[in-house]
């Protein structure tokens, strides 16, 4: 497979085209399109996620289906404006096997993530946000390193410096942001599959609330 063909460049435009054309794994061969980032660049908020659902395959926009919508509410309650975030995902194809007519989500293997993190890497330069929201496990994966536990550090405001060092989002030339506080929450759709839904959903309010406070 070719490695993804970034191109050096901050203008999330010109990388969104580049990306549509990705080849650097497997998935582009079943899923519609690639699903790029989506918001301004100067956003001072980024959150990142794990992969485009069914929905987000179809539509082309990241957190479009069940699991965004959630994600647009707590974000309201927590009194951020998704319009003014930028949002993303670790892997920009959806990943998925058939069952009948039903494309069921699988997660995204460590060569995708891997494949897949030049564009995130490059998002995150281009944006260079305030704050980065870390969406589940994969994403902390990819961003924090495979040691991070969510479930320990979740709602906790981190410095991104102390994290860059081990950051498998760092090359040699340096990691893409310098001085941004992370913040690592469940996964949305975590809190929909949850058999309780009414605790897990306070606690991801809760833990965007820390996004909240270290804006104003
Ligand atoms: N889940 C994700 O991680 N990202 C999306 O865009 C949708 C669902």
């Amino acid at each position: 497979m070719p490695e993804a063909a970034v191109p050096p460049t901050r203008s999330l435009t010109r990388l969104r085209s580049a990306a549509a054309d990705c080849r650097a794994c497997d998935l582009y061969r079943d899923a519609t399109q690639t699903v790029f980032g989506e918001g301004p660049r100067d956003a001072a908020v980024m959150l990142v996620g794990e992969t485009p659902g069914d929905v987000e395959d179809r539509e082309g926009r990241p957190f479009a289906g069940p699991a965004g919508r959630l994600l647009d509410r707590a974000l309201e309650e927590a009194g951020l404006d998704r319009d003014r975030a930028y949002v993303s995902n670790a892997v920009k194809h959806f990943r998925f096997h058939r069952e009948g007519k039903r494309r069921i989500h699988e997660k995204p293997d460590a060569g995708q993530i891997a494949a897949c993190r030049p564009w995130l890497r490059a998002e995150l330069a281009a944006v260079r946000p305030r704050v980065l929201v870390v969406l589940g496990a994969t994403a902390a994966a990819t961003i924090l390193g495979r040691s991070f536990r969510v479930t320990k550090q979740h709602g906790e405001a981190l410095e991104w410096a102390d994290y860059a060092a081990g950051s498998p989002l760092t090359t040699d030339d340096g990691p893409p942001i310098d001085d941004a506080v992370v913040v690592a929450t469940v996964h949305p759709s975590a809190v929909l599959r949850s058999r309780e839904r009414d605790a897990a959903y306070a606690g991801f309010v809760a833990d965007l609330g820390t996004v909240a406070r270290v804006l104003a």
